[in-house]
């Protein structure tokens, strides 16, 4: 062999071999084959049966991989509760009173300690709950790589600094998204799980009465619709005496995950400015014109993005743990 070929090959095998370990860092489908057969199958029975009862859960399970995998990644800091000396994620403006579900979580949970114990992440079982939430109510199926792990911190403080406000414009949206990883395309996709769920009043009562100086109402929002919101969300300031009611996001099909939440911001009746505004912005309208024609064609897209939103800063490896209980660290 000439020099230069064998040096070639040690390159050949040096780059392999990174690359095995790259990989072997990485997520994987059915991670839990051997070591927790049962454990996609424990996850889905529990959402199912709270599914059911209350539709709405769906929704909540969903929202919450959002806003564990958009705070320090899909780690599970979501589920830790507050201790003594730390307010944690759950304690923000952004999951509290709003976010759901963590029972759904925790009955899992349980059952996973009792079959293999410590085998299990809560942050896969985040993950494992959100795609069987949009299968059960938006018939939406995906295979989840697996094989994170649970982080040890979380502070109250980062749900503000990564998650986006309602108030957003497009193009903080995609600045916000793009600091993820996530492309435009993937941001107005996304968006698309406000196809179920609620929102309180005070995250959109701004656009009923006071919008700006000259405007007490946005105008990118239907009259009539404005004036069916106002029947149902108090003034803010005066008289509401911290009542918040709750609308649905989605006024066609409120509970099932599919594209009319696209047909809505084509009727301007976007709930959030942060809906809206993708129609309004030239950037992504054409996004939301497309998903509103195409539920299938967005169903694909919607589950490759909730993939690749699972990924965003995952523990893998030796890194994190595997919590016990998913509310407390081990
Ligand atoms: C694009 C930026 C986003 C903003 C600004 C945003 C903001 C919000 C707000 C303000 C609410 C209502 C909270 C309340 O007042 O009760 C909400 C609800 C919800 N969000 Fe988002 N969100 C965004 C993206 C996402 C993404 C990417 C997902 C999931 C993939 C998601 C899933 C949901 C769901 C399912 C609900 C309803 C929750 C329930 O009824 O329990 N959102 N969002
Ligand atoms: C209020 O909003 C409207 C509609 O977006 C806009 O045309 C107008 O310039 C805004 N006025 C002020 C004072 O910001």
């Amino acid at each position: 062999m000439k020099m230069p070929t064998l040096y070639l090959c040690l390159v050949f095998f040096l780059t392999i071999s990174t690359m095995a370990s790259v990989s072997s860092a990485s997520l994987k489908v059915g991670f839990y084959k051997t070591s927790c057969p049962s454990a996609e199958a424990t996850v889905r029975k529990a959402v199912n049966k709270a599914v059911s009862r209350n539709p709405i859960i769906a929704a909540g399970l969903i929202r919450m991989h959002f806003h564990d995998c958009f705070v320090r990644g899909c780690d599970a800091s979501v589920l830790l509760d507050s201790t003594p000396g730390n307010l944690a994620e759950k304690a923000n403006r952004a999951n509290n009173p709003s976010l759901r579900g963590f029972e759904v979580i925790d009955e899992a949970k349980a059952e996973l300690e009792a079959r293999c114990p410590k085998k299990v992440s809560c942050a896969d079982i985040i993950a494992f709950a959100a795609r069987d939430s949009a299968y059960k109510v938006g018939g939406i199926n995906y295979k989840v790589p697996s094989g994170r792990r649970d982080g040890r911190v979380s502070r109250e403080d980062e749900p503000t600094q990564n998650l986006p406000p309602p108030s957003f414009t497009a193009q903080q949206l995609k600045d916000n998204f793009a600091r993820k990883g996530l492309s435009l395309d993937e941001m107005v996709t996304l968006s698309g799980a406000h196809s179920i769920g609620v929102s309180h009043c005070s995250s959109f009562s701004n656009r009923l009465y006071s919008f700006n100086a000259t405007h007490p109402q946005d105008p990118s929002m239907d009259r009539r619709f404005a004036r069916e919101l106002k029947a149902k969300c108090p003034r803010p300031s005066n008289s509401g005496n911290g009542r918040d009611p709750i609308v649905p996001l989605d006024v066609l099909t409120p509970n099932k995950l599919d594209n009319k939440y696209y047909k809505d911001l084509k009727n301007h009746h976007g709930l959030l400015t942060s809906d809206q505004t993708l129609l309004s912005s030239r950037a992504t309208a054409g996004i939301v014109r497309n998903n509103a024609e195409n539920d299938a064609a967005w169903a694909n897209k919607f589950a490759a993005a909730m993939v690749k939103m699972g990924s965003i800063g995952v523990l893998t490896g030796r890194h994190g743990e595997v919590r016990k209980n998913c509310r407390v660290v081990n």
